[in-house]
């Protein structure tokens, strides 16, 4: 479904993503770890397109700063050039890292927001309906203000926005940051939810611990380089991994 060949991306001379080959099949759950300032949310934003609107932003004020090569097909398709709403409409749907919502707008327009493409309103209200069955917590919270919310609550908002916008491919950075252990579990069966619904979803985490066993497969990377991938098994069964992204 997505294929990430040879991907690099430079902030001026820093290299952030290096030589990167990455794939992601239909139906899957696929984990990219990697400690603070690998890489993640750079590739994660770059497969969204907001890279290249960050480059597009700077070369209109005259900067050359970023630089991204590489090739990236989903669906076959080369979706390289293309802006992050236009990826949005292939069916590449973002929520992005630290839980962003509109603080000051209550939590059912936040959902709304998240279907702002979409002009069948119908559509939308009937996806809105899907994000309270799969995060409960949320039915009661419908009029209060984002702002308000926990951080949990938040994610939940936030991760509810991107389902809206009916992603074929939901891209998730950090998703368990900075939760409790109760929201982490919230979260995760959340993913066992979306799976059923045959979203494919790609998600990045510092910490491998708590989302391992949901995966199916998985990408380690330091410095933005690819050290190892492979199944959930091939992951756990590797004494190297548990030690440096289990913490055991
Ligand atoms: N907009 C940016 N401009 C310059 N450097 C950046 C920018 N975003 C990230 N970086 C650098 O790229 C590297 C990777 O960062 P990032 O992708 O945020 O990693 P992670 O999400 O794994 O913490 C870091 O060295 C970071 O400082
Ligand atoms: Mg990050």
């Amino acid at each position: 479904m997505l294929d990430i060949k040879s991907l690099m991306v430079f902030y001026e001379n820093a290299l952030a993503v290096n030589n990167l080959n990455l794939d992601v099949r239909k139906g899957e759950i696929v984990g990219v770890f990697g400690s603070n300032s690998a890489g993640k949310t750079t590739l994660i934003n770059t497969i969204a397109g907001l890279t290249l609107h960050l480059k597009w932003r700077e070369q209109r004020k005259g900067g050359q700063r970023i630089t991204i090569v590489g090739a990236q097909l989903f669906e076959d398709e080369d979706i390289g050039k293309l802006s992050p709403s236009e990826r949005v409409k292939k069916g590449i749907v973002l929520c992005r890292e630290r839980h962003p919502v509109f603080r000051d707008l209550a939590v059912e327009e936040n959902l709304r927001l998240g279907g702002f493409l979409i002009k069948n309103q119908a559509k939308v209200k009937k996806s809105i309906d899907l994000v309270y069955s799969i995060f409960p917590p949320l039915t009661k919270l419908k009029t209060r203000k984002a702002g308000l919310c926990s951080g949990g609550e938040q994610e939940m908002i936030a991760i509810g926005m991107a389902l809206v916008a009916r992603p074929k491919l939901l891209l998730l950075d950090e998703p368990l940051l900075g939760l409790s252990p109760a929201m982490q579990a919230i979260v995760v069966q959340a993913l066992k939810d979306i799976r059923k619904l045959e979203v494919t979803v790609l998600l990045t985490e510092q910490y491998a611990r708590p989302i391992m066993p949901h995966i199916d497969r998985g990408f380690i990377i330091e410095n933005g380089t690819l050290i190892m991938s492979g199944t959930q098994e091939e992951l756990m069964d590797n004494p190297e991994v548990i030690s440096a992204y289990f913490g055991m």
